[in-house]
């Protein structure tokens, strides 16, 4: 048992482990609760939350005598955050791309020109296993201190078994004793590998990866492993051979989560809602009849306002999703082309550039991008019986997180996962 006490504001986002997202005007009608005088507590016992109320409440009910105490300063306590996407493994960088996208070039050029995730597939293909674990290691020590506690993360820069196989292997040795929670994605169709074509690398995927994953799976091995992704775009993946992979993904057990409409209006939104996808991510180019496709199959949004800030994109139409009842959530993209590490940031630009509200932001940062990887009445909300994830920020309301920009970190004086402090 601990209990955290003195704390001033409470985000609960709901105050129930049976609500799993919010969409639409309910976005904005997150459950908090306040106290001036700052006598609010949260017990938690075995890394759930046992109960939240007044601390001279709380002890009427409990018996919290010989419970260690942990004193909040006057704080706001939020939901540890969850990144609902990211790219956190991979060797070197890509410093010198962003100097020729500021001059001009976009990103699909800088591929086609050798560069992109074709120059991060050849450094991680070089880079032996432990190299890529200590490098994910430390993205994963920054994500936590910037506050995110449950994070989706992808492999996708080996395009071949061997190589996707090793960075699915770094992800399981980061999950299992790192204290950020990582729910897994195989993404071997992020590119068409230099020595292949389309339909090449599709079979590579269907008949051979895939199976090999689900075997290693049923040999107890890859328990992070929870989710399929294909990059669906023109002249990558297009929409038939994205639908194949998929489905084979979702026939062998993983949950379809994958990057869509990005680039060009290619239908992915409509594509992936028949076919049963969780998430789907990027959105930029979705059309109207995409829209209520994904608000009625319940797929979840999950938008990336760095990536499009990073590339200049138009921003994806988050009003009309938030308005027609679209599930939305949000995901840093961490990656080499978007380095940005903090959900704070997403949060900001999700405000400023997709015109979202900051109870919006909170919701998909938390509830909905929980609710993305499975977890909507487990994690992402600040209620009895949900797990013990939350971030506490010393400032007098709980927005400043998202209002204070470049250096939200600063304000952030302590994370807890399941329970225990981790930053
Ligand atoms: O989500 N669009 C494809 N994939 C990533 C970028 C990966 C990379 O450029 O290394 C994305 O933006
Ligand atoms: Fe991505």
């Amino acid at each position: 048992t601990i209990v955290l006490e003195n704390l001033r504001q409470i985000v609960q986002i709901v105050d129930d482990n049976v609500t799993e997202y919010l969409t639409g005007k309910d976005m904005n009608g997150i459950k908090i609760i306040g106290s001036e005088s700052k006598d609010l507590a949260v017990v938690v016992v075995d890394g759930v939350i046992k109960d939240i109320g007044r601390l001279i409440d709380l002890e009427a009910k409990l018996d919290l005598s010989t419970s260690p105490r942990y004193d909040c300063g006057g704080g706001c306590l939020l939901p540890g955050l969850v990144d609902g996407h990211s790219h956190p493994v991979f060797a070197g960088d890509r410093v010198h791309e962003f100097a020729m996208k500021l001059a001009g070039a976009t990103y699909m050029e800088v591929q086609a020109a050798g560069g992109g995730i074709h120059f991060t597939t050849t450094k991680t293909r070089e880079a032996p296993k432990t190299a890529l674990i200590a490098n994910f290691k430390k993205i994963a020590d920054q994500m936590i201190k910037f506050g995110t506690t449950t994070l989706e993360a992808k492999s996708g820069y080996g395009l071949n078994w061997e190589t996707e196989l090793k960075m699915l292997e770094a992800i399981e040795e980061v999950a299992a004793d790192h204290p950020l929670e990582i729910s897994g994605t195989f993404c071997g169709a992020h590119a068409i590998p230099k020595d292949k074509n389309e339909h090449e690398q599709s079979r590579e995927i269907v008949d051979k990866m895939i199976p090999k994953l689900r075997q290693l799976q049923r040999e107890g091995q890859l328990k992070s492993l929870e989710n399929i992704d294909v990059f669906c775009e023109k002249g990558v993946f297009e929409i038939e051979t994205s639908k194949e992979i998929l489905t084979t993904g979702k026939n062998a057990g993983f949950h379809i989560n994958f990057h869509a409409d990005e680039l060009h209006p290619l239908n992915g939104a409509e594509m992936g809602a028949s076919i049963g996808a969780r998430a789907m991510s990027h959105l930029e180019e979705i059309s109207e009849k995409g829209i209520s496709a994904m608000a009625l199959s319940g797929t979840v949004a999950t938008l990336l306002p760095s990536t499009a800030y990073m590339l200049r994109l138009k921003p994806p139409p988050a009003r009309d999703m938030i308005e027609k009842g679209v599930i939305v959530a949000l995901g840093s993209d961490f990656n080499p082309n978007a380095y940005c590490l903090s959900m704070s940031m997403i949060m900001h630009l999700a405000c400023v550039t997709f015109k979202m509200s900051m109870p919006e932001a909170l919701v998909a940062a938390t509830l909905n991008s929980a609710h993305s990887l499975g977890r909507g009445k487990s994690h992402g909300a600040i209620a009895v019986n949900r797990i013990a994830d939350f971030i506490l920020i010393d400032a007098p309301k709980w927005e400043h997180l998202i209002y204070q920009f470049g250096g939200h970190s600063t304000i952030i004086s302590a994370v807890f996962k399941r329970g225990k402090i981790v930053y």
